[in-house]
């Protein structure tokens, strides 16, 4: 029964249809969801937004969300040409399609980004922040769903908040979340978090009855999207990982409980988790992101010590599993807003263990994550790099090849560059693993090819990097610069590296 999940009895007056709720939303606002990895996002509001706009009514706004969210929101609003302006991170297929076809201006951001900046009105006033929410406290404070994501800073920073009340969501939910919002520089503390377990915050967003303007009951679940089945080539990759892991900690660089694991999003990181399962490693924790149907699996295994993330996103039958074992899972899980599951300062502190896929990487060690063909946006960096640049291990796992075989996913130079040689210690394929660290350049290139690349690409692979070390003699980072070279060379010719319109 909704009632009793409204505690605070001033707020029954609040609610209202989702078209009511709709109409507060005017054209030109910048609104800001709950909702991450297709979790714990508002679907009411936003179609009955979408089924306006289609109808005829002049609204557009730019959409700030925790991340990727479902095709209710991100997919019904880009269709009917809601929104102008999207951040940051998306993986629905329409607006995809509206971001390469130029109608959405997109900013992909690093996750642990996203909240402080706006704090720091790096994207103007937030107008409106709407909120699924599985209660609302006796004092009016938000108690989140299965995902937290930048929702404390949207609530703490918009001038008015919507809640979407879903009753679809249990209700035992609550005390899963441990809410924190940093201070911002120059009075920034030390986050307190030492330990990967430990809370810092409180149960609920803090919000207080006066802002919230609007209140929609409603019961729609979230469209969580299938995991494709663990096949062949995602179990190799597990394997060589695992396979990697083990020789660390019997070379005495990692400790028997290994450190704790971050693992990104989609199937071959839920295939890695999975391989985690029979690998012989126990009391490991969980600090990630997102926690998919492996991390459950891993809990139920006695696996997982703890498991803390920002957002819950099993397939449909992990999400039942979840509901139905929900005081089980509770103890195990924390969420966090995501400027902390994703905190450079933590990440670093607690010493992570960074696992994430990439699109293609160069045989230097620069990673694509984002971008097709170095132009067409495929979903976005996510936490990825957040996690990356400050892990104790650094790892990025790939197929060898993509589109059956059709495409290298080792190339000479990324196409587009999210993670730099820089950053990037392990790499792993189907074929095999890459150790970065403690190479230059040229050694890396000789690992990577050897390693790493589909047999069908090495002699391509070797016969660039040869050429290229012959036309560069030698050169600390051999590359055929092709158009970039040709560029270029007009600054070495004349003998000046200032722009010769100067
Ligand atoms: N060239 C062209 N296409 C490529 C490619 C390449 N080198 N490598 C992959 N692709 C295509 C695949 O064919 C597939 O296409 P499809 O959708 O038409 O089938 C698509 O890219 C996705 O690849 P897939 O192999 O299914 O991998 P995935 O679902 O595991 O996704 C990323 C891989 C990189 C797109 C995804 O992990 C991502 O968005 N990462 C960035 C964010 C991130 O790391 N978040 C986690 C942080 S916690």
């Amino acid at each position: 029964m909704y009632k009793d999940r409204i505690r605070c009895n001033v707020l029954l007056d609040r609610i209202v249809s989702a078209d009511e709720a709709a109409l507060l939303i005017k054209n030109g606002m910048r609104v800001g969801t709950s909702g991450f990895t297709p979790s714990g996002y508002p679907k009411a509001v936003p179609m009955a937004l979408a089924k306006q706009a289609r109808a005829g009514r002049k609204v557009q706004i730019d959409l700030l969300t925790g991340a990727s969210v479902g095709d209710e929101l991100d997919g019904e609003l880009s269709e009917a040409g809601v929104i102008v302006r999207r951040v940051p991170y998306q993986t629905n297929k329409a607006m995809r399609r509206a971001i390469n076809e130029g109608r959405v201006q997109y900013l992909d951001q690093h996750l642990s980004h996203s909240s402080q900046q706006v704090r720091y009105g790096f994207h103007g006033n937030l107008d409106v922040a709407i909120i699924e929410a599985c209660a609302i406290t006796e004092n009016g404070h938000i108690v989140p769903t299965t995902s937290i994501g930048n929702s404390p800073t949207f609530v703490q920073e918009a001038d008015i908040v919507i809640v979407e009340l879903n009753t679809s969501q249990p209700p035992e939910m609550e005390g899963m979340h441990d809410i924190y919002i940093p201070q911002d520089p120059p009075s920034r503390q030390p986050i307190p978090i030492i330990n990967p377990g430990d809370r810092i915050g409180s149960p609920y967003i803090s919000c207080g009855p006066d802002k919230i303007k609007a209140i929609v009951i409603t019961d729609i679940i979230d469209k969580v999207r299938p995991l494709a089945p663990i096949d062949d080539l995602s179990k190799a990759m597990a394997a060589n990982l695992i396979d990697f892991l083990q020789q660390e900690v019997k070379l005495g660089r990692l400790p028997q409980k290994m450190l704790p694991l971050q693992s990104g999003v989609g199937s071959v990181a839920n295939a890695v988790l999975a391989g985690l399962l029979d690998s012989g490693f126990e009391d490991l924790v969980f600090y990630s992101e997102v926690i998919q149907d492996s991390a459950l699996d891993m809990i139920d295994a006695d696996k997982f010590a703890v498991c803390s993330g920002t957002s819950i996103t099993p397939s449909a039958a992990g999400l039942v599993r979840f509901k139905d074992k929900i005081d089980f899972y509770s103890k195990k899980i924390i969420l966090r807003p995501q400027e902390i599951s994703n905190n450079p300062e933590v990440a670093r502190r607690i010493g992570v263990i960074s696992i994430n896929t990439a699109i293609e990487i160069d045989i230097y060690g620069n990673v694509n994550s984002t971008h097709i063909m170095g132009t067409k946006m495929m979903n976005g960096i996510g936490g990825s790099g957040d996690f990356t640049r400050n892990a104790y291990l650094s790892i990025f796992i790939t197929a060898s090849t993509a589109k059956n075989g059709a495409i290298s996913c080792i190339v000479p130079m990324v196409s587009h560059v999210d993670h730099t040689e820089h950053d990037v210690s392990i790499i792993v394929t189907e074929q095999g693993v890459a150790d970065l660290r403690n190479k230059s350049p040229k050694e890396r290139a000789v690992e990577i090819i050897s390693n790493c690349a589909h047999p069908d690409y090495r002699a391509m692979l070797n016969d660039y990097f040869e050429r290229a070390v012959k036309a560069t003699n030698n050169a600390h980072t051999p590359h055929l610069m092709g158009y970039s070279h040709e560029f270029h060379k007009r600054f070495i010719e004349t003998g000046t590296m200032k722009c010769p319109r100067a």
